[in-house]
């Protein structure tokens, strides 16, 4: 019997405590030993297994991308989201990989703009949400003003789970409401050591003993308030996605850590079937399939070693297995597996459904590869977006052409960048969704291919994937060869000088569609 997997991935905006949380889940979850860990990066850490050492030799960092523990017989894979302000494809795509996620929002300033567009993506794909309202030992806002911009932003079902006894300076402590216990903070620190009391309800008389006065009245009367006021648990309602429960708790503090653990055992979903073309994919299905979710490059200039990563959808991945990727065709054996804990890599033997493993590779693998034993099927719903930044590059060494290609089809196969080839003229142009990938576009090239080029405003604001009757494409293109360029895969993209061009060329076009984003 193989053990449950929960494939889950934490979203929220910066600052509000992922990194922390995610410390003190690993913590719990007895992957690391010390909280604090997962910033770390001394020699002791890295020197801790055979894996380690190759990632030295090249130079590979994929540290804390994957993070699986096992806890009361469960798998748990934590996926990272990369945490920069920026939003990338990366993030997007990660997003694809888990089966559920925990959104965390800090007490004091609610649902921000990252949260807001993370939480977006999961609902494209109803990935069931579960809250964590973190830094409750801080002054923050309203509890109810806290649920009630939740139901509203997300148009989601919230239902507290538990309830802060006051915050900030007040804090005594957070009252689970299912199972009626307080856990209270220790001593000035406010920590939670385990002081967990049992209470028959809020309405307990030796609620008293161990809270304050005006505690012990606010928890009593927004406890019950809370119940009443908002729906119920209900796991196919979160399972779908349409409501989500709300933990309160401190990361720092470790209030609510061991609950969210707990939530995501017993409510979280187990690997979901996986859209794919011609039908979805089963993860009790035995043959086995996986698709490639990111490609992480190493930041040794040295070396060109990337790692895959791979999200199983079902069967059981043996060492050694020869799987067919999508893009390529013909089979590749994979000898190498990597597994990830928090702290070693390992070479894996086995993975199951819901399980990532990272392949090494010199660049055969692509983002959006399904990998598979008969070549049957095809992941979809792992997009490209239509890039919201456009630039032209420019060698500022003419007889680097070549580098620059290589580099540019190497990038964009690792999703940093999109790339435009232009039918006319010999500027390239890149797209990216966000600011922050234009610095690293510049950077690795100047670093990893020696190319020294800089980005310059293109004339186009956006870009569209054309698709339609071949005449109809071909009459397009006739007269609009100017804005037409062609991406990695020799697809047909319109350039567009603004929006308003767009929804212009739509209208004018109505047999040609004009597509925001392209699976892969
Ligand atoms: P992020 O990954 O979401 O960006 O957030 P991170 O965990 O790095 O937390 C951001 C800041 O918030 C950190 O403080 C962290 O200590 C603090 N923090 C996280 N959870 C809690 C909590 O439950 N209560 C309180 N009071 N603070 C919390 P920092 O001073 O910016 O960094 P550091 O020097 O403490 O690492």
């Amino acid at each position: 019997m193989t053990k449950p997997r929960r494939t889950f991935a934490i979203i929220s905006h910066p600052d509000a405590g992922k990194t922390t949380l995610t410390e003190k889940l690993l913590l719990k979850g007895g992957a690391i030993h010390l909280a604090g860990e997962v910033k770390a990066r001394g020699d002791n850490r890295r020197a801790r297994s055979d894996w380690m050492k190759i990632e030295q030799q090249r130079g590979i960092s994929v540290t804390s991308s994957v993070m699986t523990f096992e806890r009361n017989g469960i798998v748990f894979n934590l996926l990272d989201t990369p945490g920069h302000e920026d939003f990338s494809e990366d993030t997007y795509r990660t997003l694809t990989a888990v089966d559920s996620a925990i959104m965390v929002i800090d007490a004091a300033s609610g649902i921000e703009a990252q949260t807001l567009k993370l939480f977006e993506v999961c609902r494209l794909r109803s990935v069931p949400i579960i809250t964590f309202v973190n830094k409750v030992d801080r002054e923050g806002r309203d509890p109810f003003e806290l649920l009630d911009e939740v139901a509203d932003k997300l148009a989601l079902d919230v239902c507290p789970m538990s309830w802060p006894a006051g915050m900030g300076g007040q804090f005594e402590g957070v009252y689970d409401l299912v199972n009626n216990q307080l856990h209270q903070p220790t001593g000035d620190s406010k920590q939670y050591d385990g002081v967990t009391r049992q209470f028959t309800g809020l309405d307990d008389p030796k609620l008293a003993e161990v809270l304050s006065e005006s505690a012990l009245e606010r928890l009593t009367s927004e406890g019950e308030l809370a119940q009443g006021g908002y729906s119920g648990f209900d796991l196919e309602a979160y399972q779908n996605g349409d409501l989500t429960p709300v933990f309160f708790g401190s990361a720092l503090k470790q209030f609510g850590v061991e609950e969210l653990i707990e939530a995501i055992a017993d409510y979280a979903p187990s690997p979901r079937p996986q859209p794919a073309d011609p039908a979805p994919i089963d993860p009790a299905s035995s043959d086995v399939t996986g698709f490639i979710f990111k490609i992480q490059a190493n930041m040794d200039p040295q070396h060109r070693d990337r790692i895959a990563f791979m999200r199983l959808c079902s069967g059981e991945f043996k060492r050694g297995m020869k799987l067919t990727p999508s893009g390529l065709g013909k089979p590749i054996a994979i000898h190498s597996p990597i597994l990830f804990f928090a702290q070693d890599r390992e070479i894996a033997d086995t993975a199951e459904p819901g399980d990532i493993i990272g392949i090494p590779n010199h660049g055969t693998l692509r983002v959006g590869d399904t990998l598979s034993e008969k070549n049957q099927v095809r992941i979809t719903g792992l997009p490209n977006f239509a890039p919201e930044i456009l630039r032209r590059v420019i060698l500022r060494d003419p007889t680097k052409t070549k580098q620059l290609r290589k580099a540019l089809d190497d990038l964009s196969e690792e999703g940093v960048v999109q790339v435009f080839y232009p039918e006319i003229g010999a500027n390239w142009i890149i797209g990216v969704v966000g600011q922050l990938q234009l610095e690293v576009l510049v950077s690795r090239l100047e670093a990893e291919y020696k190319v020294d080029a800089y980005l310059e405003q293109a004339p186009f604001e956006t870009a569209r994937w054309i698709s339609g009757d071949e005449a109809i494409v071909d009459a397009f293109a006739n007269i609009n060869q100017s804005a037409l360029a062609k991406d990695r895969d020799n697809n047909l993209v319109f350039l567009a000088r603004s929006a308003w061009d767009v929804g212009y060329q739509e209208e004018r076009n109505p047999d040609l569609k004009f597509s925001t984003t392209r699976e892969r």
